[in-house]
């Protein structure tokens, strides 16, 4: 069985739905936001946008790691996940959808450090996404699951991932920018059940609820999975103008 790419406002409304137990699912989002505030190499910057800023984990390691700016922009496509992301002086939040040319146009130029953290693998159009962000600031630090997360999972249920490889990634990235360099990490996550571990997908965004398996699937998926853990893989991106 073949899974298409998922339609964006599927990915949307899941993150909507379950964006108040968003906190408690995302231990692996949470560390990769970590790891890519921890790669950044100034003190200050003038403008920062963050891309998919979800509930605030960049916003948050910034602050924890005194890392100033001058102006934060919070760009989310879910409302609810916007509410919940923290106010601030210097903070403006703002519903903007990386695959769609509307948003795009006020942001031009305007910010000299983009961030991305576990959002832009559900870019409809890759090629399209990343020629629109080369845009709008000189300097993008981000992090992008890849088609390696959920690889057994995806095997056992003979289902092609929705997200990209990575080499597809890197040859993006090559294209619309003068220098990218990039890291692979891989995570795993262990659980006590099966149930645990597939109530974790769900939840956690990570899927974004890519797989419409039915009930039998599903359960023969539980049955069949031969892990106690999930993988996940993490291209970690550093691109300049
Ligand atoms: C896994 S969460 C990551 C949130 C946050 N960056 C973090 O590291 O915790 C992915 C976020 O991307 C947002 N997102 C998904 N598709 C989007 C789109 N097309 N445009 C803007 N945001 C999108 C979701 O609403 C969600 O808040």
């Amino acid at each position: 069985m073949n899974i298409t790419r998922k339609h964006n406002t599927s990915v949307i409304r899941e993150f909507s739905r379950f964006s108040k137990d968003y906190n408690s699912y995302n231990q692996i989002q949470a560390q990769v936001a970590e790891q890519l505030i921890h790669k950044l190499q100034q003190k200050h910057y003038t403008s920062i946008a963050d891309i998919g800023c979800g509930t605030g984990a960049i916003y948050n390691h910034l602050i924890n790691n005194e890392i100033s700016f001058d102006a934060f922009e919070a760009l989310d496509a879910s409302e609810q996940m916007l509410l919940l992301h923290p106010n601030g002086q210097r903070v403006t939040k703002r519903y903007f959808d990386f695959n769609k040319p509307e948003g795009f146009e006020d942001l031009n130029n305007k910010f000299d450090l983009v961030l991305s953290s576990s959002a832009l693998q559900w870019s409809r159009d890759l090629d399209w996404t990343i020629s629109k962000l080369a845009h709008i600031g000189s300097s993008f630090y981000g992090a992008i699951f890849t088609s390696n997360t959920f690889k057994t999972l995806h095997e056992a249920a003979s289902i092609a991932s929705p997200i990209y490889p990575s080499e597809e990634i890197k040859k993006v990235f090559d294209k619309f920018y003068k220098e990218a360099r990039y890291d692979i990490c891989r995570y795993k996550l262990y659980f006590d059940t099966k149930k645990e571990l597939f109530n974790y997908i769900k939840k956690s965004g990570v899927s974004g609820g890519e797989q419409k398996l039915s009930y039998k699937q599903t359960k023969k998926l539980i049955l069949e999975y031969p892990l106690d853990y999930l993988e996940f893989e993490v291209l970690f991106i550093k691109a300049d103008c």
